[in-house]
């Protein structure tokens, strides 16, 4: 998602500002910009599109004399990736300018509150109210750094922010919650950024910001406080020996492990302003004024695809509407019934999938409404679809997709919630336990992502030579046996087929040999009888069996792989995980190409 980079030290700011955007270009965006003071007035530079464009716009002007910079690069979430939405956004008094990665979940009563005081809003964004709120509050009487921290106190929701201030151009106030920001220390020199590849250049001594944590630097200095009580803090400096390459993966060996791990934040992210944690309940005001759909089609390819067919089990039983779910390319090419007040719904990463789009595109033309279920802003299917609901993952680099699957799943859950209230058709204690448990998600899944890697790579070393694998699950839990067997396809290229337990003895059970284990999903639920039965038929044609399972049930088999209890189909985001790190750690046993892996593309923009 967005990158911050500020720098307060003895050369050309601005320069190094740009370089260090580039080191964070791996995070996606779609809109950049910086600030700078000199003259008496604080300069804001921005453009839509890539760093080029920024660079074009800078290119002559008159900026050498700063030797203090901020600079973004805007991943959109609120507002579309257009210029006046780019960051930095300054205050309309041109003294203060901000730079925001995170979500105000709050901006739009701040946003009245300040536009019923009269101010004027020049974007669409939600970090503008942050730097509105900061020069209300800036009155004569206090400093700018409790103006920042009474804004901060006000505001709900994640930030890194960064701040610079015309009257003051040599210092930068920064502060996060939520969101990543640290600071780079040097000689003269100090930097703040949401990633270490961004001044790495310069400094290799770095201190990491928690969160309510507010930070003011200076070339010379820089001090950490508490921003709710604005008492100094001691902070550890450590030494940095990445270098550029695995900075970027921010210490992880390949971006989809570091994508694999990033889902506790994920979850956070998709739950955050959705997700009311007092009342127990739901809120999408994208979807306030749509009537709840009579039949849902979903369409979508791949692992998205995937994430439809787990999303029709909690549809029909929490919200009572029926849903059909298919591959895009199929949907396009046959003629699809559609029946009054469908509703058809389009899942997507990226919002490119050619196929995906033509789905969309014939469900227009019998007038049925269409809602986006999409992770990129701006992309085709949000621009094409009636409804957009944003997943909200950041952006995901690995080909094989693995964080945008755990958003897609957290929407799906939160839609039948939603319908499933507005319907009635839902009790309130299931509701109230599934919100529970999703809030408590992110943290169970902290915990236990460690683990869930080690066991991995055990496994891998036990199961490479493997030339072909059985996944197997019901209920909810076929939809993720599809997705783990495609996820050890793609990358690590060992043949594997998803199948519904069930449906084993139909043909499949044929193939079963020592040299072909199977991989079941055995998670307590009201099917797991049913696929214990199918795996003792495996293990009696000598099929080695991996269960992932939950503790309280006792399995025989080569290998039962627990994973903690969450309630009901919530498990499904630690089995999720699992199935991912089996495959990436089956590829890199067998040194594969984790992230690039061939024949592969990750957004399939043709039919
Ligand atoms: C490609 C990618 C998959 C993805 C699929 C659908 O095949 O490699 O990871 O699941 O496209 O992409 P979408 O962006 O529409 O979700």
């Amino acid at each position: 998602m967005c990158g911050i980079i500020g720098y307060a030290g003895h050369r050309p700011a601005v320069p190094i500002i740009v370089e260090g955007l580039k080191r964070l270009e791996y995070r996606g965006y779609d809109s950049a910009g910086v600030t700078f003071a000199q003259h008496d007035e604080l300069h804001v530079i921005r453009a839509e599109g890539k760093l080029c464009e920024l660079e074009t716009r800078l290119n002559g002007q008159d900026m050498f004399h700063a030797t203090t910079a901020l600079g973004h690069t805007r991943w959109a979430t609120h507002g579309l990736p257009v210029e006046r939405n780019a960051h930095p956004h300054r205050d309309p008094g041109g003294r203060l300018a901000l730079v925001h990665n995170g979500i105000i979940e709050n901006y739009q009563p701040l946003r009245k509150r300040l536009k019923d005081k009269g101010r004027t809003f020049f974007s669409d964004t939600d970090s503008e109210v942050l730097v509105q709120l900061i020069a209300e509050l800036w009155t004569s009487d206090i400093t700018l750094r409790e103006a920042f921290s009474k804004a901060l106190a006000q505001v709900e929701g994640t930030y890194a922010a960064a701040l610079l201030n015309l009257d003051e151009p040599n210092k930068i106030w920064a502060a996060r919650k939520s969101s990543p920001l640290l600071l780079g220390v040097g000689v003269g020199e100090n930097f703040v950024a949401s990633d270490i590849p961004a001044f790495l250049g310069y400094t290799r001594d770095v201190v990491f910001l928690e969160d309510g944590e507010l930070v003011e630097l200076e070339p010379f200095s820089w001090q950490v406080f508490d921003a709710a009580t604005l008492e100094p803090l001691e902070k550890k400096v450590h030494h940095i020996t990445w270098d550029f390459q695995a900075a970027q993966k921010g210490g992880y060996r390949h971006f989809m492990l570091k994508e694999i791990f990033e889902q506790p934040a994920v979850i956070a992210n998709c739950l955050a302003g959705r997700v009311d944690g007092k009342a127990l309940s739901v809120t999408l005001p994208e979807l306030e004024s749509l009537p709840v759909p009579a039949q849902i089609q979903i369409v979508a390819c791949g692992t998205s695809y995937h994430a439809g067919l787990w999303g029709q089990h909690l549809l029909e039983s929490w919200a009572k509407i029926p849903v059909r779910v298919e591959i895009a390319s199929e949907f396009r090419y046959r003629n699809p019934l559609f029946m009054p007040d469908d509703l058809v719904l389009a899942i997507s990463q990226s919002g490119e999938t050619a196929d995906t789009l033509a789905g969309m595109r014939l469900a227009k033309e019998h007038g049925v409404p269409v809602l986006g279920l999409c992770n990129v802003l701006g992309s085709s299917v949000t621009r094409e679809a009636d409804g957009v609901i944003y997943t909200q993952a950041g952006p995901e680099i690995s080909v094989a997709s693995t964080k945008a699957m755990c958003s897609q799943l957290v929407l799906l859950t939160l839609l039948a919630l939603y319908w499933g209230r507005r319907k009635g058709t839902l009790a309130r204690e299931v509701e109230t336990s599934i919100i529970t448990g999703l809030l408590g998600l992110p943290q169970v899944l902290e915990a236990e992502l460690p683990r869930l890697r080690g066991t991995a790579q055990e496994l891998a070393s036990e199961y490479s030579t493997a030339n072909s694998f059985f996944y197997l699950g019901r209920g909810p839990a076929y939809p993720l046996a599809l997705e783990g067997a495609l996820k050890l396809k793609e990358i690590s290229y060992i043949h594997a087929e998803g199948y519904a337990a069930g449906e084993m003895k139909h043909g499949p059970i044929a193939l079963i040999e020592p040299e072909f284990p199977t991989f079941a999903l055995a998670l307590n639920d009201a099917l797991l009888p049913k696929v214990v039965s199918n795996l003792v038929e495996v293990q009696a044609r000598n099929g080695r069996v991996i269960a992932l399972c939950q503790s309280g049930f006792e399995l025989t088999v080569d290998h039962a792989w627990e994973v903690p209890q969450v309630y009901g189909p919530l498990n499904s985001f630690l089995a999720l995980p699992a199935l991912q790190l089996f495959a990436y750690e089956m590829a890199v046993y067998l040194g594969k190409d984790v992230d690039q892996p061939r024949n592969l593309a990750k957004s399939v923009t043709v039919e």
